[in-house]
C-alpha cells in the first residue's frame, strides 16, 4: 500500500520568482504527495548545495538538470521501497548523491523528494503530516516569531540588524498569538504611515521604512505592541536576527549601513546594551558564522535572559551542532530542512538540540512556496517556535494558517 510507484519533479517557482522543484511520490495505494523546496537569500556558508542549471535561462536559476537526476536517478533508487521507512528513503538518496554538501543530486532535488515522500506516506496511511512524524507525542503548537520590520543587505535604509520579529510570549494559544501579532503588525503599519514612512513590504512580509538605527526599530514595535493594547515584554516580546555573518570584514565586524567596525567583544556589547533596554527575548546570528567561540561567549553572557539562535552558525546540520553544543555556543537551533537536505537528517539535529537543552526554532526561508511542511514538522515536533515571516503575503500565511487548521484539529476547539 505504501510501496513507492513512481517519483516525478516539475520546475515551478517561489515567491521571488525564481525557479524551483515540485517533487511528487505516488505509492502503491495511489496516494501521492506534493513538496517543493524553498531557497535563501542570505544563505549560510555550510549549506546543502542548490543545484542550478546556470546558462541564459532564468539568469541561470533553472532548475531542470536538478529535475532530470530526480527522473533518471533518484526515482529508479527509490522504486519499490516503502514510503514509511523515511530513513531508508533518505539514505538511499544520500548514498546515491555521495557527496558531503549534496552537490551532484542537489539539496534542492533531495529536500523537495524526502518531503513529498513523508506527504505520500501520511496520505495512504490516511493521517496529517504532522501525525505522521510526531505520532501521538507531538502536536503542541510553537510560538510564532512574525517578522515585521527589515533592515540589513535586505533593505535601502540605515537598519543593520536585518530582522525585527514579534513574539507574542504571552498568548494562550497559537490562535492569540496570531490575533496579537496581527493587531500589532496593524499598529505597525498605522504607525508609519502616521510618520509619513513607507509601508511597502519586503520578501518576507515585514516593512523597510527609511530609519536611521537599529534602535529606532525597537522603539517603533515598542511602540506598536503599545498601540495595540498589550504590555511590550509581558504579552508580546521582540527578536532579532542580526544575520552577522554578513557583517564580517577583516578578521572582525563592520555594520553594512554605518560601516562602524566592531570587534566581537564590541558587539557583544552592542546586544546586550539593546536587550537591557528593550524586552528581546531572542537574538539570531549575532556574530558571524564560523566564531563558535564569539557565540559561546554572547551565551555565557546574556543566554539566560534571552535565547541565542544560531542559524548560518549550525545550518541545521548535526555535525555543526555537535560542535556547538561541546563549545556551548548558543542555546537554540534555528531548523530548515533545505539547509541540511533531508527529513531525517532534519529531525537528527532537532533531536540532538533536544537532548542538549536547545529550544527548536523552524523557518521559513525568504524565497518561499505555498507549502505549510513546516508547520506540520513545527507542530510534531513541538517546537518551541515558528519563524515564517509577517502575517502577510500568501507564502508566510501559509504556515501560520496551517498551524491554525492543526490546532483546532488537536484541541477539537
Ligand atoms: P534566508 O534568510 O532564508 O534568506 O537565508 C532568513 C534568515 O536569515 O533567517
Ligand atoms: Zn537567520
Amino acid at each position: 500500500m505504501t510501496i513507492i510507484e513512481s517519483v516525478r519533479a516539475r520546475q515551478i517557482f517561489d515567491s521571488r520568482g525564481t525557479p524551483t522543484i515540485e517533487a511528487e511520490v505516488r505509492l502503491s495505494s495511489g496516494a501521492i504527495g506534493v513538496a517543493s523546496a524553498p531557497s535563501g537569500a542570505s544563505t549560510g556558508a555550510h549549506e546543502a548545495h542548490e543545484k542550478r542549471d546556470g546558462g541564459k535561462a532564468y539568469g541561470g536559476k533553472g532548475v531542470l538538470k536538478a529535475i532530470e537526476g530526480i527522473h533518471a536517478e533518484i526515482a529508479p533508487a527509490l522504486k519499490g521501497l516503502d514510503a514509511r521507512d523515511q530513513r531508508r528513503i533518505d539514505a538511499a538518496m544520500l548514498a546515491l548523491d555521495g557527496t558531503a554538501n549534496k552537490e551532484r543530486l542537489g539539496g534542492n532535488a533531495l529536500i523537495a523528494v524526502s518531503l513529498a515522500t513523508a506527504y505520500a506516506a501520511a496520505n495512504a496511511l490516511g493521517i496529517p503530516l504532522y501525525r505522521h512524524l510526531g505520532g501521538l507525542v507531538g502536536g503542541s503548537s510553537p510560538i510564532p516569531m512574525l517578522n515585521v520590520l527589515n533592515g540589513g543587505a535586505h533593505a535601502d535604509n540605515n537598519i543593520d540588524i536585518q530582522e525585527f520579529m514579534l513574539v507574542p510570549v504571552g498568548a494562550k494559544t497559537f490562535r492569540d498569538a496570531m490575533k496579537m501579532g496581527v493587531e500589532v503588525y496593524q499598529h505597525l503599519k498605522a504607525l508609519l504611515k502616521k510618520q509619513g514612512l513607507s509601508t511597502a513590504v519586503g520578501d518576507e512580509g515585514g516593512f523597510a521604512p527609511s530609519l536611521e538605527r537599529d534602535e529606532d526599530a525597537l522603539k517603533l514595535l515598542v511602540d506598536a505592541i503599545a498601540a495595540a493594547g498589550y504590555a511590550p515584554g509581558r504579552d508580546v516580546s521582540l527578536a532579532v536576527d542580526a544575520a552577522a555573518s554578513e557583517w564580517q570584514k577583516d578578521g572582525g565586524y563592520a555594520l553594512p549601513k554605518r560601516g562602524t567596525a566592531m570587534t566581537t567583544g564590541e558587539l557583544i556589547d552592542y546586544f546586550q546594551a539593546l536587550s537591557e533596554k528593550y524586552p528581546i527575548v531572542s537574538i539570531e546570528d549575532p556574530l558571524g558564522e564560523e566564531d563558535f567561540d564569539g557565540f559561546a561567549e554572547i551565551t555565557a553572557r546574556l543566554g539566560r535572559r534571552a535565547m541565542i539562535v544560531g542559524d548560518d552558525l549550525f545550518t541545521t546540520n548535526p555535525e555543526r551542532l555537535s560542535r556547538g553544543i561541546a563549545k556551548r555556543a548558543a542555546n537554540a537551533i534555528l531548523v530548515k530542512p533545505n539547509q541540511i537536505g533531508t527529513l531525517s537528517e532534519t529531525l537528527d539535529a532537532i533531536n540532538l538540540a533536544r537532548s542538549a537543552g536547545y529550544r527548536v526554532v523552524l523557518s521559513h526561508r525568504s524565497g518561499e512556496t505555498e507549502s505549510s511542511a513546516i508547520a506540520d514538522i513545527a507542530t510534531a515536533v513541538n517546537a518551541e517556535f515558528l519563524k515564517s515571516g509577517a502575517p502577510a503575503r500568501a507564502e508566510r500565511t501559509a504556515k501560520y494558517n496551517r498551524v491554525l487548521k492543526i490546532e483546532q484539529e488537536v484541541t477539537g476547539e
